[in-house]
């Protein structure tokens, strides 16, 4: 037997306890004759003391010890002396007086530190991860991730539901990223896709019958990263028979109110906000607003296009609008703030800031003497503005300024501290447009997928008006992040085709590419719908991690590579050979 015990459980009843304990040197210090060693492992902390008059050997030995030696110790558990007890360790109160000491490993001086204060490079983490992933708060991490994912699975399975694995090796989904393919060997030319998600297969779990499916799911989409996207990530995956949107809604908000009362100790106030997708970009400018903080959005086009200002008459001429956001108190902005807030909007293309100053009731600012009194008195009132409140205008096409307003908002209110601590605001946005236009394309998408159910009272008008039409589509936004997504599915092979020629994709490509799926819908397709959680997103917000990497035991960098094992890295010729693939390495 290694061990009798852990480093994290001896207390002060254990007095006495002849134990064998194993585990990292934490840190070593000699004190005169005495040498103290913080033993560590996943459990927590234990101090050791080696004193040479007791146990000559395991002293001398504990002299040559590193830290990050792995070493066996075994001794007797004491009471620690009066004031020197450690109350932020679990094991604070005692602490082994070993009798001897064994080195089970050497360590080589490290090439990163991982404590709490760790000042290495990011990437020199990224390269020893399984280094970093010794440090507390990393380990703590992936610790909070096993409880949840088990929190979750509990639900579900509480709940009726299977969980059925599907495979990785696939055909393309389509979910709108890139795919990562797979050549297949044995048929050359051919490609396997890994999946970005299940989603055709948990709806053929449904044609099969199996009324309630869940998996914990790793899906792959080859994308730009950002602080909360991985190439490949985790979805809590679910799909449902015989339900319609409030049925998922419901069941979801029930498994947030388990995952925050068993796992933050929080009760989450049921249900949730719902805000329909029109209704929040007009509020807040985008389809996941954080509703922690105020700062709505005003629209002041009607009241601006009559203002003096030539600006403001092109853009509402070309069809654009005019909006606002109202800075409460905020009027003392300094021109250097003004004009950092004029660079953060225009990298969403606008082309401009304008700010008017509230005060003694009036409009002061350089865009002021083009707003006649009568005007300015509409807009304080449309804008809610008081003395002394700052109001930011927006100008343009329509998505330039809800975008540009609406993450101005979100960056106003982190620059303002107008968030507070421990908040948490749930909030399903609903009823998305089924299609949006792509001007790089010249073609309408599928704003969610094209499986997703129109709302069957819009469906009319497909053919006509596709922009009009709404899709019984959710998504769960937490705090400003989008968490989960899902919609209610197609099941008639009919509404299946008019989805499909609306998107432009042909019989022919629709067959080629999910005939097997047109098909599974003729013999006997129940109603269905479902939705999926990322989890890495969830788990980053749950321990309030700055990225999702902090979550993940292995992850990518921000170029989608690993640098502790060097993928993507280049293959044999063999392999390639094999394949019947040239390797093309021209930047
Ligand atoms: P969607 O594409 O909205 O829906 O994805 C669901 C959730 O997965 C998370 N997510 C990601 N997390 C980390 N890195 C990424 N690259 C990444 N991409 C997505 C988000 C998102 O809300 N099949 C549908 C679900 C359904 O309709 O049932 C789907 O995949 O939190």
């Amino acid at each position: 037997m290694y061990r009798t015990h852990t480093c994290g459980e001896l207390v002060a009843k254990d007095s006495g306890k002849a134990v064998v304990l194993c585990g990292w040197v934490d840190t070593r210090r000699d004190h005169g004759s005495l040498t103290f060693i913080d033993l560590r492992d996943r459990y927590g902390l234990t101090q050791v003391v080696l004193n040479p008059e007791k146990a000559e050997g395991a002293h001398e030995a504990a002299k040559r010890v590193r830290r990050e030696f792995v070493v066996k110790v075994s001794g007797k558990v004491r009471a620690r002396p009066k004031g020197t007890e450690n109350a932020s360790w679990k094991t604070g109160a005692i602490e082994v007086e070993a009798d001897s000491l064994e080195v089970i490993a050497v360590a080589l001086p490290l090439p990163i530190e991982f404590s709490d204060k760790a000042q290495s490079s990011e990437e020199s983490k990224l390269t020893y991860r399984y280094l970093d992933l010794r440090g507390l708060d990393l380990q703590a991490n992936i610790i909070a991730r096993h409880r949840i994912t088990k929190i979750v699975r509990d639900f579900y399975s509480e709940n009726g539901f299977l969980d059925i694995e599907t495979p990785i090796l696939a055909k393309s989904t389509p979910e709108g990223a890139r795919d990562y393919l797979v050549p297949s060997r044995v048929h050359p030319g051919r490609f396997y896709a890994l999946p970005q998600s299940p989603q055709i297969f948990k709806q053929l779990l449904m044609v099969a019958g199996f009324d309630r499916y869940m998996q914990v799911a790793r899906c792959f989409r080859d994308e730009d990263l950002r602080a909360d996207r991985q190439p490949e990530f985790t979805q809590i995956d679910v799909e449902m028979s015989f339900v319609d949107e409030e049925d998922v809604m419901q069941l979801h908000e029930k498994l947030m109110h388990r995952i925050f009362s068993e796992f933050m100790g929080v009760k989450l106030k049921l249900p949730f906000p719902r805000l329909t997708y029109d209704e929040a970009v007009a509020r807040y400018g985008i389809d996941r607003p954080d509703t922690r903080f105020g700062l709505e959005l005003f629209d002041l086009t009607g009241i601006l296009s009559r203002s003096d200002f030539n600006v403001f008459k092109a853009v509402v001429k070309d069809g654009g609008v005019i909006k606002c956001v109202t800075v409460p108190g905020k009027g003392g902005f300094s021109r250097g703030e003004l004009s950092e807030l004029e660079g953060f909007v225009k990298i969403y293309k606008a082309k401009g800031l304008a700010s008017l100053r509230v005060s003694g009731g009036k409009l002061d600012g350089q865009t002021a003497k083009f707003i006649p009194d009568a005007l300015a008195k509409e807009l304080l009132k449309c804008a809610g503005a008081k003395d002394n409140d700052m109001v930011l205008i927006v100008a343009g096409p329509a998505k330039v300024v809800n975008d540009s307003l609406g993450f101005l908002r979100n960056h106003l209110a982190e620059k303002l501290g107008l968030i507070g601590k421990g908040e948490w605001n749930f909030l399903w946005v609903t009823s998305f447009p089924m299609f949006e236009w792509s001007e790089e394309e010249q073609k309408l998408n599928a704003m969610h997928h094209p499986f997703t159910s129109p709302k069957i009272e819009d469906l009319p008008l497909i053919e006509k008006e596709p922009l009009k039409i709404r899709a019984k589509a959710y998504d769960l936004v937490l705090n400003g992040i989008e968490i989960g997504g899902g919609s209610i599915r197609i099941h008639s092979p009919e509404v299946q085709s008019r989805v499909f020629s609306a998107l432009g994709i042909s019989e022919q490509s629709a067959r080629e590419k999910f005939g097997f799926m047109l098909d599974a819908f003729k013999y006997g397709a129940p109603p269905h719908g479902g939705l999926a959680f990322g989890l890495d997103r969830l788990v980053m917000l749950l321990v309030g991690a700055p990225s999702i990497r902090e979550v993940i035991a292995f992850p990518k960098n921000k170029a989608a590579v690993s640098l502790m094992d060097g993928s993507p890295s280049p293959v044999d010729e063999k392999q390639l050979k094999e394949l019947r693939l040239k390797a093309d390495a021209a930047k």
